[in-house]
């Protein structure tokens, strides 16, 4: 068996907890790879509406197993916080949720050196989420990471990290307050007991002898492919590998292994923190985009930057993803909208290109439009591909030609139900 994929090809908040949601009955294990609690997934069905950071979207869903991969950092107080509540509402959650030994843990003092990096960096910053991603995945690579397994028997292993951090945080001109250092330590320490009562595993054998006995297995990305560490906007990124490549490392499944990838884009663009957005609107129309879609952040509360669809970057992130089938979320945000824009090339220094630049953050991209006229039909109560309106086809029909990519599912609402296939 292959594993699927699905994941963000903008700058995150595309609606993948959604989509996981509904795709999770076809699957028999649901796999978290990259990312940590800077995600926020939301779902909603019967009324209710969750947010999921560092636990796998399908665990609504009967049946299956999820797995927090290696790949993931892991903040045992927000772990810990989340999945009690999860189990307030009723979910078996021990019984469902397995993690990965090799997965690495956020120390308090991971999201001290966040803020004091952002602070470092005065206006130059990155606008993280402040949970301690960026010290964590650079202490993973650079050999001082904490993981799951170091729990099981004590190493040692969390003093010596957290007093280098707590040199590096003197260094830095913020040093940790005595007082709130123990506080932190000791609900971090109460969190470590409650994550060991869940069950730890080796995911790549897990996961690679799922696939053998012939289990489906459903990868769930975090953020979106424009973060990506390597391929994103950088500096203004995440600290992980966003792409479909990132599946292979943070669940150790090889890249033959790979089956369909789905890649989900909004109809329009947004973004949190900040960095480049070459379609970004500063205008009426981005503030009508903004509440229409209630565009605040799932987890932070912040505004989300909105803009038209950049299908420069959605070609850039299809082809590094090797997408085999887009999901297009929130088409109803745009039901009101006379026109609807979508650019289809950047113009730099008088030049025409269709390729993403290097230096996407310095460059003074004018983005070119196509001008599509809107449906101007309410489309939340759509229920199939029959009921689109005429101009809503030739909007989808027009992304397709210009991505070359089928669009296999359409989201009309936030509800699990507004989910049409096509
Ligand atoms: P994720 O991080 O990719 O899982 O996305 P978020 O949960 O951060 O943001 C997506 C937001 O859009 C959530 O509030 C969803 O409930 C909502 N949403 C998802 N799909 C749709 C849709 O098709 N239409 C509308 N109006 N809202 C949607
Ligand atoms: P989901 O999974 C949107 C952004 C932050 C910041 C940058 C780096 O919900 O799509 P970090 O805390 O990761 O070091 O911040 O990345 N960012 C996200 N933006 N959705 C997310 O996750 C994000 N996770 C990180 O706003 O610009
Ligand atoms: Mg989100």
């Amino acid at each position: 068996m292959k594993v699927d994929v699905l994941l963000g090809l903008q700058w995150g908040d595309e609606g993948k907890g959604k989509v996981v949601d509904v795709l999770t009955p076809r699957y028999d294990v649901v796999a978290r790879f990259q990312g940590g609690p800077n995600a926020g997934h939301t779902l909603e069905f019967g009324g209710h509406k969750y947010v999921l950071r560092s636990i796998p979207s399908g665990v609504f869903q009967p049946g299956g197993v999820n797995i927090i991969g290696s790949g993931v950092v892991l903040d045992p107080v927000l772990f810990a916080q989340e999945a009690r509540e999860l189990e307030k509402s009723g979910v078996d959650l021990r019984k469902i949720l397995r993690i990965s030994r090799k997965a690495n843990l956020i120390l308090p003092t991971h999201r001290m050196l966040d803020a004091a990096g952002e602070k470092a960096k005065g206006e130059g910053k990155i606008g993280t989420t402040g949970k301690g991603i960026g010290p964590t995945y650079t202490d993973k690579i650079s050999r001082n990471g904490l993981r799951v397994g170091d729990l099981e028997n004590n190493t040692g292993k969390y003093a010596a990290a957290r007093d280098r951090h707590l040199q590096m945080l003197a260094s830095m001109g913020c040093p940790a307050d005595p007082a709130t250092l123990a506080d932190l330590e000791k609900a971090w320490m109460e969190a470590v007991e409650y994550l060991l009562t869940y069950e730890l595993i080796d995911s790549e054998y897990e996961i690679n002898e799922a696939l053998e006995a012939g289990k489906k297995v459903l990868c769930e990305g975090a953020q979106g492919t424009m973060l990506d560490i390597d391929f994103g906007s950088y500096p203004f990124v995440t600290s992980s590998n966003t792409i479909s490549a990132g599946a292979c490392t943070g669940l150790g499944v090889a890249p033959g292994r790979i089956g369909d990838v789905y890649g989900i884009f909004k109809a329009y663009c947004t973004r949190v923190g900040s960095g480049p957005f070459p379609t970004e609107l500063f205008d009426e129309t981005g503030r009508k985009i903004r509440d229409l879609g209630h565009e605040y952040g799932a987890v932070t509360g912040r505004e989300r930057r909105c803009g038209w669809i950049d299908l420069v970057a959605l070609r850039y992130a299809i082809m590094l993803n090797g997408v085999t089938k887009l999901i297009m979320m929130k088409s109803d945000v745009l039901d009101d909208f006379p026109v609807i824009k979508a650019c289809v090339a950047y113009k730099i220094n008088g030049k025409e290109t269709r390729r993403v630049p290097f230096d996407i953050d310095a460059a003074d991209i004018e983005p070119v439009y196509v001008e599509l006229p809107g449906w101007q039909t309410p489309m939340t109560a759509v229920k199939s591909e029959a009921e689109f309106p005429a101009r809503f086809s030739e909007y989808v029909a027009f992304l397709e030609k210009e991505l070359g990519v089928p669009i296999a599912i359409v989201s009309v609402g936030p509800d699990r139900t507004q989910t049409i296939e096509r």
